[in-house]
């Protein structure tokens, strides 16, 4: 995926695709000149209102140049309040050394060009959400051919920076498709700009909709091409089940649970600007699932894109850009040791084989052997797999007191949300002794107990209950150096002893630790390193005696969390009815939203990686932003999507009980 490059007095030039990356004489004055004066951004940007927002839509991120130039000028022009959202396609996205070697070639950018290397890091195929300038501005790259990943785009572009190598010169982007993509997710008076003056580019905009003009180009570029939508085309349908609630202007937040999901969804919250108040039962928070001391950031992934590994992709990069800006890397609270995932059996073997065959992202792992994954690790290890660089561990409890830690947030400890009401002041939230908090805006973050409210009680959440065993290092165990993952897992030590997990059972009443529960653990840590399980003495411990830690993850029927809108179930089986007879029926009717309602919940064994992305998804869901997964990603996650596959398999039983 990583370009090729040449550098030419200092420039850089594609060897793959011939083309320089900005004009030879000023890249910066051309990107002036055609992105940002024939898209009118300063003039557009000035009459935003305090809270606005802007999108711009880009193909091509290149070395970030354009996105900079914008990113300075909506720090001059736009109201200090309102968030710019610059969502840019990348084919080959540069490697960070040669973003700054390119980068350094502007210093009336270089502020802006440091805090965008600070996040131009875990870059993987899809969609990567990057959060700049206290939120005020997000990029979101999307790595792949645009025509993988634009037309999956949620988003209502502003303005068009049309960018990519000359179309001579890459024919392939250029295409008829491209321009109705982008027509499709075009504000009604959406501009655009490009270098070019291409005569195919000009009739292909014209053809997809776009009102085109000539105008001067840049330097010795006589012309390129400007314009505006003139005929929005027709909507395709769109599932109204799997859409998102109207987006609701900012105000009172309350999310119930203090986990993870709640710390990263009042987060992203407080960012945009909500008043957010967090409300956890317990007299701490991270006191349940996200109480550990140590979590793994193990990105299981499967070499079929499924759903599940979209996200752990997309979660695993955000959940990592998160972290750099929040925990050292002291060994305390976060290590970033890596992970090492191993064949421990035949058929592993056979599945991280054909994993280390994806291109899922450059640098993203990479196959050992035994004798280097016992390398990596400092312990003699029987298999090798695949090591991922970037994953370590975590102290869950610390990561989300850093979430929280935000002045738009209040904290409610001890404070068991029981009911909702809602009255035209908006959401009552209610404990045993009345009131707790009053909002606009809920949200369920209570893991299992997500859906023991009245109006969640349609969701299919259950609890499965998971120990972890706390194992005093040895001076021979302190020599892992890095986390080792099977059907169990083992981290290096924080302080004085190993994590080492995790059962899984379903939850049978009884969240007390057991010795046969220390014993599961111990007995999968044998299978999958022995030397380490010798390293430890365990047969010089009482197994009865030690320290481990119980607690429930919270999971769907499908094993994806549930991210989304809340809707009146009763009323949705009545209104979708329908579908029992003809499940391919095109019905129009919105979701009866129960407006002010959402869900980030069900994240099971890995919602160190899935709970902040959904969050963020959640977040820009609310504020009608664009969106940082792949729309074909949301409805895997929908919390509507059990109602709707009672409703279609009611069809499939001959049902017609729901009409
Ligand atoms: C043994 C074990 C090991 C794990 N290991 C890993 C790992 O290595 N890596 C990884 O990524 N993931 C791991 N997980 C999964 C991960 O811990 C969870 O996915 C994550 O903690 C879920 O976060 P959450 O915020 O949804 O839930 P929780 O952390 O459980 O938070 C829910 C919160 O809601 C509060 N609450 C509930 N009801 C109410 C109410 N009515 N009013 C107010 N507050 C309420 C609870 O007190 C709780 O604090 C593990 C899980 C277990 C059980
Ligand atoms: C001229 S450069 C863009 C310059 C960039 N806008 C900047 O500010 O530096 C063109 C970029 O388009 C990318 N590109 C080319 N074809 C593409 C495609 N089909 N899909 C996505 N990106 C593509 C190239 O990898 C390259 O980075």
């Amino acid at each position: 995926m990583t370009p090729s490059l040449q550098w030419i007095d200092g420039q850089p030039l594609s060897a793959h695709y011939g083309d320089v990356y900005f004009s030879r004489e000023s890249g910066l004055e051309e990107t002036h000149h055609v992105f940002l004066n024939h898209n009118r951004l300063t003039e557009r940007w000035r009459k935003l209102p305090r809270r606005g927002s802007f999108v711009i839509g880009e193909t091509g991120f290149g070395t970030g140049l354009n996105f900079l130039c914008a990113w300075q000028e909506w720090e001059r022009h736009a109201p200090a309040a309102a968030r710019l959202h610059f969502v840019s396609c990348e084919k080959h996205p540069l490697s960070a050394t040669d973003l700054a070697r390119a980068l350094g070639l502007w210093p009336e950018l270089t502020d802006l060009s440091q805090e965008l290397l600070q996040q131009y890091r875990y870059l993987f195929r899809g969609w990567n959400r990057l959060t700049l300038a206290g939120g005020r501005i997000t990029l979101t790259l999307l790595i792949g051919d645009v025509m993988e990943t634009l037309p999956f785009c949620d988003m209502t572009v502003d303005a068009w920076f049309l960018d990519g190598f000359a179309p001579a010169k890459n024919p392939d982007m250029w295409r008829p498709d491209l321009f109705q993509a982008m027509a499709r997710l075009s504000a009604p008076e959406a501009t655009f700009a490009t270098f070019t003056s291409a005569g195919a580019v000009k009739r292909g905009l014209e053809e997809a909709g776009f009102a085109v003009e000539k105008a001067k180009g840049h330097g010795r570029k006589r012309e390129m091409l400007c314009g505006q939508l003139a005929r929005k085309p027709e909507r395709p349908w769109q599932a109204p089940w799997h859409a998102s609630p109207p987006p609701l202007e900012t105000g009172r937040a309350a999310v119930i649970g203090g986990g993870i999901a709640g710390a990263a969804t009042a987060a992203a919250l407080a960012e945009r600007g909500w008043e957010v108040c967090l409300v956890e039962r317990h007299g701490t928070l991270a006191a349940e699932g996200s109480g550990n001391p140590q979590g793994i950031l193990y990105a299981k992934l499967s070499p079929p894109p499924t759903p599940l590994t979209r996200l752990t992709l997309a979660g695993y990069g955000h959940t990592l850009r998160l972290l750099d800006g929040l925990l050292p890397a002291d060994g305390q609270v976060r290590a970033a040791c890596g992970v090492l995932q191993l064949a421990y059996d035949e058929a592993e073997g056979k599945r991280l084989q054909a994993l280390a065959a994806t291109d899922y992202g450059e640098g993203l792992m990479r196959p050992v052997s035994a004798a280097e994954a016992s390398e990596l690790a400092a312990i003699p290890l029987r298999t090798g797999g695949l090591f991922f660089p970037d994953g370590g561990w975590i102290h869950p409890p610390a990561l989300v007191a850093a979430l929280a830690e935000n002045k738009g947030i209040r904290v409610l400890h001890t404070a068991e949300a029981i009911a909702l009401h809602q009255d035209d002041s908006g959401w009552h939230l209610m404990g045993q002794g009345g009131e707790l908090t009053q909002a606009d805006l809920v949200v369920f973050a209570a893991a299992g107990n997500a859906a023991a409210f009245d109006q969640t009680s349609y969701l299919p959440i259950r609890g499965n209950r998971g120990q972890v065993t706390v194992l005093p290092a040895t001076t021979a165990s302190r020599r892992l150096s890095t986390v080792l993952c099977g059907e169990s897992y083992i981290a290096p030590p924080r302080g004085m002893a190993h994590t080492l997990g995790a059962t899984y059972a379903p939850f049978d009443g009884h969240l007390g630790v057991t010795a046969s529960d220390h014993e599961t653990n111990l007995s999968n840590l044998n299978t999958l390193a022995p030397a380490l399980y010798a390293a430890l003495e365990t047969e010089r411990l009482d197994i009865s005696s030690l320290a481990g830690r119980a607690s429930l993850r919270a999971v769907a029927a499908d094993h994806l969390p549930l991210v989304g809108g809340i809707v009146d179930a009763e009323r949705f089986n009545v209104l979708y009815a329908p579908l029992t007879r003809d499940a391919k029926r095109k019905l129009n009717d919105p979701a009866p939203w129960r407006k002010g309602l959402y869900i980030n919940a069900a994240h099971g064994s890995r919602g160190m990686l899935t709970a902040p992305i959904a969050a963020e998804l959640l977040a820009s869901q609310i504020g009608g932003e664009p969106l940082p997964l792949p729309s074909s990603l949301v409805p895997a996650i929908h919390p509507s999507r059990f109602l709707l596959r009672s409703l279609i398999r009611a069809k499939q039983a001959g049902s017609a009980v729901l009409t």
